[in-house]
């Protein structure tokens, strides 16, 4: 597939048709994922599968327990994925520190879009979540202290074709050459 077409194919999908999701198709999606790049490719990601549905119902009552949220739609999700933060190399931690700027955030980010990206290319949809209540989710799954978790990935197949307009500034807007 054209890669733009892919960028384009991959929407946030809050929609799931009621169909398993094939295991080798994560697969796929955790080895895109994989090959991200990171900041002195620290690498500081783990990927946290929940596809046994009373496990993913569990998890997803906690993550949205007790708050109203717009993210329901989690419980339809047939799978989800947890980006938990790993220690980072010790001088890419450096360099954040000097720099002030969190690497870490963005290396997770990249791999998050890559799993997106390769979900989207095997007919999969996704939406990731950064709006959920952590703590909880961390008790369930006994996750150590001071690993965050930083993003939730819902994957399934989307349940319609079509792919919705995009919704963004214009290429003017977000780009200038040779000066601020
Ligand atoms: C870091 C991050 C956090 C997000 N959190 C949520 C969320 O909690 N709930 C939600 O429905 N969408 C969430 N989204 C999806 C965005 O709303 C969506 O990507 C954006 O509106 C653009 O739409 P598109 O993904 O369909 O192209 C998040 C996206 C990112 C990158």
């Amino acid at each position: 597939m054209d890669f733009l077409q892919l960028v384009t194919k991959r929407y946030s999908v809050r929609k799931y048709a009621d169909r398993k999701v094939e295991p080798d198709k994560i697969a796929r999606c955790i080895e895109a994922a994989r090959l991200a790049p990171s900041a002195c490719n620290s690498q500081p990601w783990k990927f946290v599968i929940i596809d046994e549905p009373e496990l993913k119902t569990k998890v997803a009552k906690a993550a949205f327990e007790k708050i109203i949220s717009i993210n329901r739609f989690i419980f339809e999700a047939p799978v989800l994925v947890l980006l938990i933060s790993q220690p980072q190399k010790l001088s890419a931690k450096l360099c954040g520190i000097v720099k002030r700027r969190d690497f870490r955030l963005m290396d997770i980010g990249i791999a998050a879009e890559h799993f997106c990206l390769a979900a989207a290319e095997q007919g999969l949809g996704t939406c990731m979540l950064g709006w959920f209540n952590e703590r909880p989710v961390r008790k369930l799954l006994s996750i150590p202290k001071g690993k965050r978790i930083e993003l939730v990935i819902t994957a399934g197949y989307p349940d319609t074709d079509k792919i919705p307009a995009k919704n963004r500034k214009t290429t003017g807007q977000i780009t200038s050459y040779n000066k601020f």
